[in-house]
């Protein structure tokens, strides 16, 4: 492990620009109803709960930017969390958020940001913990789970074409944390053909050959995609009790 690199300000980003199209509810899935809170909710006040974060920003759509304000008002208390304009795609919406973090604040090379989907509800302290002592060691930090099931290769989606080492495969999931100038560089650096394969924001990275680490997430911090996932998510709740 190489030497500690200091960090000074931790700002915190919910991803909840999407429109939910695999979930197809009225309302997107972020903002509705888990438990006793929006599912956006659950992971913000995780996020807040850590002492190291200073702000907390969210990324929403403008058709929902009065919900999601009046969520954070109603469960986070007024003005714990910044709104910033969504995007057409994930990344565009993390890019508004990074721009909208920089307008608001002097940042520097010491500052990192966690990067959050809002529609994983069940992220952890520990998790939190390990990106922001994991950060000191790098500029780009992801969380993932070892991958249980052999993964196969198919280019036609009839037949095997590779059968990657298991023991080599993570799943990504968030937070992922990055210092924040070194990520906004590296997607500024990158032409629209490049631009256009993003599919994960670790990938801007990876392309601009950034180091990435990795710490260990968990498999209940799924993401809710789908109907089975909601029903997975209201299960989860009555296991923990919340
Ligand atoms: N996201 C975002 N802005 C977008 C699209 C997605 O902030 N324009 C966020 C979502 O709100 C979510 C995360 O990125 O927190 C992961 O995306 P996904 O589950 O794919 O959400 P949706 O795009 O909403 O779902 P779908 O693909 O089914 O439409």
């Amino acid at each position: 492990m190489g030497e500690a690199r200091s960090i000074r300000n931790v700002y915190a980003v919910i991803l909840a620009g999407g429109s939910g199209r695999r979930m197809n509810t009225p309302t997107p899935k972020q903002f509705m109803m888990l438990g006793g809170a929006p599912v956006w909710i659950h992971s913000a006040r995780k996020l807040l709960g850590n002492a190291r974060v200073s702000q907390l920003w969210i990324g929403a759509n403008g058709d929902w930017f009065d919900l999601a304000r009046q969520q954070a008002e109603e469960y986070m208390g007024s003005g714990r969390v910044m709104l910033c304009e969504g995007g057409a795609d994930r990344e565009e919406t993390l890019l508004n958020t990074l721009n909208a973090i920089c307008g608001h604040n002097n940042v520097g090379p010491d500052d990192i940001v966690l990067i959050h989907d809002s529609v994983r509800p069940f992220l952890t302290g520990r998790i939190i913990d390990d990106v922001i002592r994991e950060m000191a060691f790098c500029d780009a930090c992801n969380t993932v789970v070892p991958v249980n099931d052999t993964v196969v290769q198919s280019a036609d989606g009839k037949t095997i074409c590779g059968m990657p080492v298991r023991s080599e495969l993570f799943a990504g999931q968030s937070p992922q944390g990055f210092r924040l100038q070194t990520l906004l560089e590296a997607f500024r650096g990158l032409s629209p053909a490049e631009r256009k394969q993003l599919t994960e924001t670790t990938k801007v990275c990876f392309m601009k050959e950034i180091s990435i680490h990795i710490v260990r997430g968990e498999f209940f911090n799924f993401k809710i995609t789908t109907p089975y996932d909601w029903r997975v998510a209201e299960t989860m709740l009555d296991l923990l009790g919340q």
